[in-house]
């Protein structure tokens, strides 16, 4: 068996990144609609690491916890189709405020920008309204319920017994759809892309 090094602690996420189609429009819904007021930018003239001639603004909101939300914006490279309205399940992002009261209220001041929040969505152990960012994402606002960690508990007691069932019962459709190589790990990590 093969040995391997201690993990070490994942503190948080760091940052979160993804394309933006123009850093005003951004900063527009994410510090005037959403409130994030902690931002900050640098330009990039060539991509670090590869050298590529892409120029680029790198652009951070700070969170209330201290974690980033980044964007790239770089026309040079930028495809239009990607910033079309995506799947919730292809991408969304989910930020999180401390009640019913406040998400009540961020759902009130949304709407009052003309953005559509849509909902609220009882998820169970969350509860949640949905709108879209002027890039094609999905932006979630939620709140965790009273019954959160307990449900989350529940949920791992069998868990094991849950993901063994799921991966009989859709084993054949994702083979028949990517090929039994490309879901088995080992390959997925050390294949080129
Ligand atoms: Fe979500």
């Amino acid at each position: 068996m093969a040995t391997h090094p201690a993990a070490r602690p994942i503190k948080g996420v760091h940052h979160a990144a993804y394309r933006c189609r123009d850093a005003e429009q951004t900063i527009w819904f994410y510090r005037d609609v959403l409130g994030l007021t902690n931002y900050t930018g640098v330009v990039i003239e060539a991509v670090p690491g590869t050298g590529e001639d892409d120029p680029y603004l790198h652009l951070f909101f700070q969170m209330g916890n201290g974690e980033f939300l980044a964007f790239f914006d770089a026309p040079g490279s930028a495809d239009p189709d990607w910033f079309k309205r995506k799947e919730s399940f292809d991408m969304h992002w989910a930020f999180e405020v401390d009640s019913e009261e406040d998400m009540l209220a961020m759902q009130e001041r949304i709407d009052s920008y003309g953005v559509s929040a849509v909902g609220p969505v009882d998820h169970g152990f969350v509860r949640s309204i949905y709108m879209y960012d002027p890039n094609g994402v999905q932006v979630e606002v939620t709140y965790r319920m009273p019954q959160h960690d307990a449900i989350l508990a529940k949920t791992q007691e069998n868990f094991d017994d849950v993901l063994a069932r799921w991966q009989a019962r859709t084993r054949d459709q994702k083979v028949a759809k990517f090929g039994a190589e490309a879901i088995d790990r080992r390959s997925r990590h050390t294949a080129a892309a």
